[in-house]
């Protein structure tokens, strides 16, 4: 079986460079990440930081879109001016717009002073338009006007404003694709598409949750006052078996319950969410990512022949010649596999 290092002295002997840095300020302190595509997310950050150029990026919900946009700025030369967030897919419509832009005294009902927008909060920093993808194609245009010119309007009024910002943008869809369907402009897509950064999804760098546990037992047992001191290794087995399809935030929000519930001690198996234990539901296989530690290559063979033969029973609601047949092996041969690898249909 693979081992990982769960305790922190263990993680400090293996921790990459650029994710592991000392002082308070540092632009990945805090950020989780060992995997060699988190590791080659943080050399890109490293790159093109300061480099002034339209960043975009993807990846799904959870995945630290918000926290990889955060140490952009961080690690640029902006990083003692503002940093300002503004989630466009959560604003109403009506109201985005002066939100970015801001406005003018009795511009509109309710507009009872002038209101400074993001953009000009964020002058001489930097602004993150996190869930751009979510913006109406009205505000798509105005958007691409400001990212061309750096200039503005505020809502009811006609003094143009001139900004210095850099820009941030992410979204958890595929805006390639939305161009395609029409939903999202194809000229605002080019010019947001400068420098893409892809954060993978945790499924695809399971090998970081050891890590990601481990930092979340020790951030918890800090804010919350309790004890808990590590998670056996069939619980931790079982957290990599599942698709964490909130990624990260999904995570830690398991954690958090895991560690306040617990209170010390070791988090086993019986503490997990009944669909996370071992009998759990197995999803498709992804293939792990083989570490500096090197993988077993039986264990993992057998791990992708047990998910191959739990879905071909879910598949044929457990009926075994049927299961048999869609994987080309023999009734026999397969009670026997199901046998050794203790699956059981799940209640
Ligand atoms: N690499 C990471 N290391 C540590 N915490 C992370 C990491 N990625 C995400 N998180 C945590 O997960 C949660 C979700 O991250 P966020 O940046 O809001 O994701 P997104 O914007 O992609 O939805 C936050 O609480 C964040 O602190
Ligand atoms: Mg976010």
């Amino acid at each position: 079986m693979q081992s990982y290092p769960i305790n922190k002295d263990d993680m400090d002997e293996n921790a990459g460079a650029s994710a592991q840095c000392a002082n308070d300020n540092a632009p990945f302190k805090g950020i989780v990440g060992q995997s060699t595509t988190m590791q080659d997310v943080f050399r890109l950050v490293e790159r093109v930081a300061d480099s002034d150029s339209t960043i975009l990026i993807n990846g799904e919900t959870g995945t630290g879109k918000g926290m990889i946009a955060h140490a952009i700025h961080k690690q640029s030369y902006r990083r003692d001016q503002p940093f300002v967030s503004i989630n466009c897919g959560a604003i109403p419509e009506n109201l985005l717009e002066s939100e970015l832009f801001g406005h003018i005294k009795g511009a509109f009902t309710g507009a009872t002073a002038n209101k400074i927008g993001k953009f000009e909060a964020a002058n001489e920093g930097t602004i993150f338009l996190d869930e751009i993808g979510d913006m109406s194609h009205d505000l798509q245009v105005k958007i691409l006007k400001v990212l061309e010119e750096q200039k503005f309007e505020p809502v009811g009024g006609c003094r143009t404003i001139t900004v210095n910002v850099r820009i941030i943008a992410a979204t958890h869809r595929d805006l390639e694709e939305e161009v395609q369907k029409g939903n999202f402009r194809e000229d605002l897509f080019y010019r947001l598409y400068v420098i893409p950064i892809k954060l993978p999804a945790l499924r695809e760098r399971i090998t970081d949750l050891p890590y990601f546990v481990s930092h979340f037992i020790d951030k918890l047992n800090k804010k919350k006052k309790t004890a808990v001191e590590s998670i056996s290794d069939a619980a931790l087995q079982s957290l990599m078996q599942h698709s964490w399809p909130g990624n990260v935030r999904e995570l830690a929000n398991l954690m958090e319950r895991l560690v306040v519930i617990k209170g010390d001690g070791q988090i086993d198996v019986g503490d997990l969410p009944p669909k996370m234990r071992n009998n759990a539901p197995l999803h498709p296989f992804v293939a792990p990512e083989i570490s500096g530690d090197g993988i077993c290559l039986n264990t993992a063979v057998s791990e992708f022949e047990k998910r191959l033969i739990y879905q071909s029973l879910e598949k044929t609601k457990w009926v075994k010649n049927k299961a048999a047949q869609l994987l080309h092996v023999k009734r026999t041969t397969l009670v026997e596999k199901i046998k050794r690898y203790e699956l059981e249909k799940c209640a």
